[in-house]
């Protein structure tokens, strides 16, 4: 247990323990990765697991282009309904295989919505890869192809991830816990 901002943080992935699994899910991508890969990070929770992992898919032999868009849900807090794009990505992907990284599957609104986007754009293929994937949340229909590890029922911060902008900069995934 660390405080941060007055807040206690209990870790529940280390900076171990997700280290190992960037590897792993970097080795899992590159057995089917085309040469022609574009990797979209979905900001703003992504930046962290993104930029690890695209360093983990060179060392594993992939050379993806890197590409960003940045979404939200009306109604923001963590219920979450329609998405909207906050900014688009610049690389026309049509024919293109394009893998979505983002942090965290919960209802799956955001990366049905992203994944949708991408193939009525004329992606050849739009797969997706998530840190944590809280599944007991899932609204919408839509499963990743790569999952780092299950998140338990709990609302998490750090590696990226935030409660209104803070706790970005923890090294491992956590819990606030009240009082
Ligand atoms: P979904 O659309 O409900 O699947 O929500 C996915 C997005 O909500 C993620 O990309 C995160 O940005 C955010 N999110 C969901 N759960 C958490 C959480 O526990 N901590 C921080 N952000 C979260
Ligand atoms: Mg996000």
């Amino acid at each position: 247990m660390i405080t941060v901002r007055g807040r206690n943080i209990e870790t529940l992935f280390s900076q171990e323990a997700i280290a190992a699994e960037i590897e792993r899910l970097a080795g899992e991508i590159a057995q089917n990765a085309p040469d022609d890969l574009l990797v979209v990070a979905v900001l703003k929770g992504s930046f962290v697991f993104a930029a690890d992992l695209i360093r983990a898919l060179h060392r594993a032999g992939v050379a993806p282009e890197v590409e960003f868009i940045s979404l939200s849900s009306y109604g923001a807090g963590t219920t979450g309904g329609a998405v909207r794009v906050v900014r688009d990505v610049e690389t026309d992907v049509s024919g293109r295989s394009v893998l979505m990284i983002d942090d965290i599957l919960e209802s799956g609104r955001t990366i049905k919505f992203a994944r949708e986007l991408m193939l009525s754009r004329g992606a050849r293929a739009a797969e997706v890869a998530v840190l944590l994937d809280k599944r007991m949340k899932r609204k919408a229909e839509i499963e990743a192809d790569y999952v780092g590890f299950d998140c338990p029922d709990h609302f998490v911060v750090g590696y990226g991830m935030d409660v209104a902008h803070a706790f970005r900069e923890l090294p491992f995934v956590g819990r606030v816990v009240e009082d």
